[in-house]
């Protein structure tokens, strides 16, 4: 896949669908540092809807153990 389709996947797919996070922005505060769950869900949010994470926590941890594999 192109890296635009990707990231237009990216914008169009929420990671947690309480807050309407796309994944983009996981993403992107991957990138910027944040390297554990309590990082990604503080700088984004994520994690702390009506779930109380239980649908987004799987999917940043995917994200992140992708982010690892990149290293
Ligand atoms: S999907 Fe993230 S808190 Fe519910």
């Amino acid at each position: 896949m192109s890296d635009l389709n990707q990231e237009v996947l990216d914008k169009l797919t929420k990671v947690c669908i309480c807050k309407a996070i796309p994944r983009s922005t996981i993403k992107r505060v991957i990138s910027e540092g944040a390297a554990s769950l309590e990082k990604v869900q503080k700088a984004t949010g994520a994690g702390s809807g009506p779930c109380g994470g239980r649908r987004c926590t799987p999917k940043i941890l995917e994200l992140l153990e992708a982010s690892n594999k990149d290293k």
